[in-house]
This record gives structure tokens, C-alpha cells and sequence, in this order.
């Protein structure tokens, strides 16, 4: 059995796991505003593979392992062999005996799991069609911050059921809260791709101010998620009335928080009433990212640390 701890679906890591990394999180993000060195990472360096574009998941990666005394390569897989046909198999093979760590965002789970498979150090998921664990990762953090417990909450997903979708619902049977989901007909949430062995934590609704309705917490999405851009006009037209709007908001608990994994489009699956409104903590969740998977890393790479 391998000993190498990965991070390719939500569910790789257990309720214990995440609190331990979320107070982990708390300290480290204390440290970092009070301008305290912190370097248990040094020498350590981090490949990150990208297959399609990003922000904040290169930034927050390749900030964050620098901050902790290591490093971070980009590799955009145009500019590798593995642009050119190299197996995802050999690559990793490769990559991994020359560094500690690899992050990853490409296409089809199945290439993030063949390369972990092959793979010396821990692999860490950074967007797949499947799933965005870290994003959630720091989206419940930002919710205990902002709320507390996030056990036994509700909240509800509006809009595509994609891979922030799916690992909101992965994460509900983890820590154990709720989710009210509401997709236009024709992309419902498919439990087998969601990877989901419990669906006793969510529930389908046809109208989205029904999902809203009491929400500790509302989410949506861009309608059209990279590598599905040729189905760009059909999906505004689909997901025309799965815009999250003040009406939505009004609906949810007084206390409800807005959150949006970024980039938005305004307009579109959310109004700028709701992302630029009181509710809205997304420049927190923004933040949180870097956070998060500091202490992610630190975790994969050394376990439980008591300092
Ligand atoms: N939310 C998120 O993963 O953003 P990027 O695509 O900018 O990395
Ligand atoms: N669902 C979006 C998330 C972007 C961070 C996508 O996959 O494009």
C-alpha cells in the first residue's frame, strides 16, 4: 500500500484531516499578516502542470511554496513533451524523482489519477472536468471564518452541475452538512461522476429559489467551465433563469453568505447586486486559496506539525 498521501478528490481526506488543516490554516494566515517567517518547506519544490489556464490556483500555489521556504516550477503542458504526446504515465514517473510535490489542473480526472499512480510524491488536484477540491477547501474555511461550523448547514448550489458542484457534494458527506441543488433540465447532477458513494447530503430542486430558500450559504458558477466553450451559446440560453439575484438572496437565512469561485460573469450566473453586495465574501475566498493550501502542503509533505 502506498504511504503517499494525494489529494485528487475531495473525499481523499477524512473530517479529521480537514480540521486539523483548517486550524493549520488559521495559524499560518495569522503568521503571514503579522509578517512572521515561516519556512518549514525549505529546499522543497513544487511542479505545477497546467492544461488549462488560471489565476489564482497558480498564484496561491506558487506564492504559498514560496512563502513557506520552498519553491514552484510552472509547467504549461504546450511547452512540455506531454504537449507532444509523452504518457501522462512516464511523465510522472520522471517528474516526480525531481521534485517533492506536483499540482495539477487538466482535463479528465482519469489523467490527474494515471499520473498519481506513477507518482513518488503527493499529487494535488487543481482543477479537473470532475472536481476543484481545493477551491472548496477554501471556501469552507472562508464559511467558518465568516459563520463557524459548517456542520449541519445548508447550501445551495445554483446552476451547472460541474466540478465545483460535485465537490460541494463530496464535501457535504465529509463534514457531514447539506446541498440544495438546482441545474436547468438536461445537467442534473450525475452521482457516479460526482463520485459521490452517499447522496443521503444533497437535494434536487427544480426551482432555484426553492434550493435558496434558508440557505446558510448561496454558490454558483460560470455557466460554461473551461473545455466547454463550443457549448458557450446553448448554456446562456439553458441557464438563462439560474441567475443568482437579490430575490435569491432575499429568500436565504438573514445571515446567508454569497460565495463564487472566480472569475465571474456578471450578469450571468450571478447578478453584480449579489458578488459586490454585503453578502458577498468572495475576495475572502479569493484569499483563503493561498491559506488553505499552504497548509495543505505543509500536511502532504510533513503530517501533523505542532509548531
Ligand atoms: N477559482 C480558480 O480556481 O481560479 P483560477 O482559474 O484563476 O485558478
Ligand atoms: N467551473 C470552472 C471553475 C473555474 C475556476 C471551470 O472549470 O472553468
Amino acid at each position: 500500500m502506498s504511504l503517499i498521501k494525494h489529494f485528487l478528490q475531495f473525499q481523499d481526506l477524512t473530517r479529521d484531516e480537514f480540521e486539523y488543516i483548517f486550524e493549520r490554516a488559521k495559524i499560518i494566515k495569522a503568521r503571514f499578516k503579522n509578517y512572521q517567517p515561516y519556512h518549514p518547506l525549505g529546499d522543497r519544490t513544487l511542479a505545477m502542470i497546467f492544461e488549462k489556464q488560471s489565476t489564482r490556483t497558480r498564484l496561491s500555489f506558487e506564492a504559498g511554496m514560496h512563502q513557506l521556504g520552498g519553491s514552484a516550477i510552472y509547467l504549461n503542458t504546450r511547452d512540455t513533451q506531454l504537449g507532444r504526446g509523452e504518457p501522462v504515465e512516464d511523465a510522472a514517473e520522471v517528474i516526480s524523482r525531481m521534485v517533492d510535490m506536483v499540482m495539477i489542473r487538466t482535463f479528465e480526472q482519469d489523467i490527474i489519477e494515471r499520473f498519481a499512480s506513477h507518482s513518488r510524491v503527493p499529487v494535488i488536484n487543481g482543477l479537473t472536468n470532475e472536481y476543484h477540491p481545493c477551491q472548496i477547501m477554501a471556501d469552507i474555511f472562508t464559511f467558518i471564518e465568516h459563520r463557524g461550523c459548517i456542520k449541519g448547514k445548508t447550501v445551495a448550489w445554483v446552476g451547472d452541475s460541474n466540478n465545483m458542484c460535485n465537490t460541494w457534494l463530496q464535501a457535504a458527506v465529509v463534514l457531514d452538512f447539506n446541498v440544495h441543488v438546482s441545474t436547468p433540465p438536461g445537467y442534473e447532477v450525475e452521482p457516479e461522476r460526482a463520485g459521490l458513494y452517499d447522496t443521503s447530503h444533497y437535494e434536487s430542486f427544480v426551482d432555484p429559489m426553492e434550493a435558496c430558500k434558508g440557505a446558510d450559504l448561496v454558490t454558483t458558477d460560470v455557466w460554461t467551465s473551461m473545455g466547454f466553450e463550443a457549448e458557450n451559446e446553448e448554456r446562456k440560453r439553458d441557464f438563462h433563469d439560474w441567475q443568482v439575484d437579490a430575490e435569491m438572496m432575499q429568500v436565504a437565512a438573514s445571515d446567508a453568505v454569497f460565495m463564487h469561485c472566480l472569475p465571474a460573469h456578471r450578469g450571468e450566473e450571478v447578478a453584480a447586486e449579489v458578488i459586490d453586495g454585503a453578502q458577498s465574501v468572495v475576495w475572502d475566498e479569493a484569499e483563503n486559496r493561498l491559506h488553505t493550501q499552504k497548509a495543505l502542503m505543509e500536511y502532504l509533505l510533513l503530517g501533523k506539525v505542532n509548531e
